[in-house]
């Protein structure tokens, strides 16, 4: 099915933060849009206000003003619902609440044409129950944009059970004519990224919650190692712990209190005490005038380092090894199984495993791991955890190595899969068992990953990167230091290990 034509009349009900947006992006693809909202006024409002943000846009040179009056004359405040009775597709924003909207969508199917699509732009609602009472729940799906409208690519369309598929294409190919980055989904809790992305704030609470590191360090190792935009701490702070915590709640709920997705008593208490991030001023940083921001914890040394052995280690590793090299440190490389030794000092990569526990296991002395970076080319941070009968000299080496290479160097107590690498775990088994649920496809899980939250690789195609059997390792052992199911391993990562393939294949 191809994409609306750009005559056809658009809908959009709810001038909230997300009305107005999704408003905005369809008159700016051409549409000739309606807005309509419950309380007098807001469309108007509404429109006023996309008027003054485009206008600063313009003023900044990064917008044509014809672009700004060619959009605003495609927009039109209604105050009455029937107005809307021309629309071939109605864009629902309203309050998220299932009986209003029900109400809504009952009172729409009467007014407007057997064949104008309806769609939700709910986050935590079933598409399947929100259509179940609907005369033509075949024409009636998910449009799921992210905040803000204008600014964020991704739109999931998610399917409910009686979701026709034409229905569902004509609404992708309609998003993408938008400029939008349009995935499919089914309509299950959370759809893909509000399902996937739980881990991302779950594993970095819990560090917090154990002690591995405060929070300016966990969130400095996110960004600056794992090359996300923002750590989980100060992405929380930013959405609303309010938000954050319910939509968690919603998903644990709606999962029958699956473990994997168990809410925070940090987060909670958080929002019990009204610090609910930067709207009301505090946090976990605290955002009032004059408050200072706490930073990242690092390590430093006075060890002298000129030379090291890399025995085995992994293609991951070139990039730290460039630049040893670049840093006149003398570099001998040998077969082995994926050691870096430095004076007394062991380094690897942390298999999930405490450095203790490892050391035992391998019957290593003085071990130090390592946390994964994105790329350690060009990482600018890295967590270490040491055994506790590693010697501080060695430890110090270890820094000092590192350092060489140009990297911040923060400390973790000794936690199974230290923090990059336990997150980047996490992530890749929630999107595989998204994957093998048929909630969609690996290809779009990513592409969501990457569009709706802006994550630096999607969490399927850097599992495949790093190795599945590596993955499922650091699985393995997350789940034996714990004894959760938390951490129980997705079955799509054991069949494509058993299968020989990737997950993108
Ligand atoms: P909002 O509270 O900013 O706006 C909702 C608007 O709907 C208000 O202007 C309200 O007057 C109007 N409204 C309420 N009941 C109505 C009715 N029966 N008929 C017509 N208008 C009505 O809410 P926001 O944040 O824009 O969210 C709207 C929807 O989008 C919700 O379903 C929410 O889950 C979803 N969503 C929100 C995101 C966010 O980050 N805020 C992101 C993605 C989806």
């Amino acid at each position: 099915m191809p994409a609306l034509p750009l005559s056809a009349q658009v809908a959009v009900i709810g001038a909230g933060a997300m009305g107005a947006g999704i408003a905005q992006v369809a008159a700016q693809a051409g549409h000739p849009v309606k807005l309509y909202d419950n309380r007098p006024g807001a469309a108007a409002q509404a429109i006023a206000g996309i008027d003054q943000r485009m206008g600063q846009r313009v003023k900044a040179g990064k917008l044509a003003d014809s672009a700004r009056l060619a959009c605003l004359a495609n927009l039109q405040a209604c105050d009455a619902l029937p107005q809307l009775a021309d629309a071939r597709l109605v864009i629902e924003a309203i309050v998220e609440q299932l009986a209003v909207k029900r109400q809504l969508f009952a009172e729409l199917e009467s007014l407007c044409a057997p064949d104008c699509l309806l769609a939700s732009n709910t986050s935590s609602l079933s598409i399947t129950t929100l259509a179940a009472e609907l005369a033509h729940p075949e024409r009636f799906a998910g449009l799921h944009f992210f905040n803000p409208a204008p600014v964020m690519a991704l739109v999931e369309v998610v399917s409910g059970l009686a979701t026709a598929s034409d229905a569902a294409h004509t609404l992708y190919d309609t998003a993408r004519a938008w400029g939008k980055q349009p995935v499919h989904t089914r309509s299950t809790p959370g759809f893909i990224v509000n399902r996937v992305a739980r881990p991302f704030y779950a594993e970095s609470l819990r560090l917090l919650q154990e002690g591995a590191a405060d929070s300016a360090t966990l969130d400095a190792l996110l960004r600056e190692a794992g090359g996300f935009a923002m750590g989980a701490f100060e992405l929380t702070d930013l959405i609303g712990h309010d938000v954050n915590y319910a939509v968690t709640c919603s998903v644990f709920d709606a999962y029958y209190q699956d473990m994997r997705f168990q809410p925070s008593l940090i987060q909670k208490e958080l929002v019990d005490a009204g610090r609910l991030g930067r709207k009301s001023g505090q946090g976990f940083y605290d955002y009032r005038e004059g408050a200072q921001r706490p930073l990242p914890r690092s390590l430093s040394s006075n060890a002298s380092v000129e030379h090291c052995v890399a025995e085995g280690l992994p293609p991951l590793f070139d990039g730290l090894l460039a630049r040893l090299e670049s840093q006149g440190v003398a570099v001998t490389r040998r077969p082995g199984s994926g050691l870096l030794r430095c004076g007394e000092a062991v380094l690897a990569l942390s298999d999930g495993r405490m450095a203790s526990q490892r050391a035992r296991d391998q019957g290593l002395q003085n071990l130090v791991l390592l946390d994964l970076a994105l790329d350690f080319a060009s990482a600018r941070r890295v967590g270490i955890a040491w055994a506790s009968d590693t010697a501080p000299a060695a430890v110090d080496q270890a820094v000092a190595l590192l350092t060489r290479a140009g990297l911040a160097v923060s400390a973790l107590s000794d936690t199974p899969g230290l923090c990059v690498l336990r997150t980047v775990a996490m992530l890749a088994n929630e999107g595989a068992d998204a994957a093998l649920q048929g909630v969609a496809s690996v290809a779009d899980i990513d592409l969501a990953m990457r569009a709706g939250v802006n994550y630096p690789r999607g969490p399927l195609a850097w599992a495949d990167a790093l190795g599945l059997d590596r993955v499922l390792t650091v699985l393995q052992h997350l789940q034996a230091a714990y004894g959760e199911e938390r951490y129980r391993p997705s079955l799509l990562l054991r069949r494509c290990l058993a299968e020989g393939r990737h997950l993108h294949d």
